[in-house]
């Protein structure tokens, strides 16, 4: 099975920004670690970040043909954006949305999630592993 790895925006910038909340892990190290984990569950895995939210709707579209899941970090977008929440209860395939952070225990407008309301579950607070726990339920997700 094929799974949609979408880094929303900002995240490019991992190891160097506010690395008190999100640590010191690049995104190439955590794309890496996503890969090794999802060699092991025998998924193929294509990891794509985009700071437009343009792009991640186009990707979001475009998986719905090409992948069998979806694992989404939508960074802020994911408390405001209506059209990204509407492009994930448009397709079919199971989307597991991911946060670095516990998004619950940060800033009021953080602990909502317009997004996580059209996915099928949501890991937060467990860092990069939250990855892998997600590429994990998406294999169950999508039987
Ligand atoms: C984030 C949490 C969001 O609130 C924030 O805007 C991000 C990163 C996380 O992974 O913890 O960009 O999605």
């Amino acid at each position: 099975m094929r799974v949609l790895v979408v880094h929303g925006p900002n995240l490019n910038l991992l190891g160097e920004r506010e690395p008190e909340i999100y640590g010191t892990t690049t995104l190439a190290e955590i794309d890496a670690a996503i890969a090794a984990g999802a060699k092991d569950l025998g998924i193929d895995v294509v990891c794509e970040q985009h700071n437009s939210e343009g792009a991640i709707i186009d990707a979001l579209h475009a998986a719905r043909t090409t992948s069998g899941g979806v694992v989404i970090n939508p960074g802020a977008y994911a408390h405001y954006s209506y059209a990204i929440a509407d492009a994930i209860a448009a397709i079919a395939i199971p989307v597991v949305e991911v946060h670095l952070s516990n998004v619950a225990a940060r800033e009021p407008f953080r602990r909502t999630s317009v997004t996580a309301a059209a996915c099928r579950a949501v890991v937060s607070g467990l860092g990069a592993a939250g990855y892998l726990l997600a590429l994990r339920s998406i294999e169950k997700l999508a039987r």
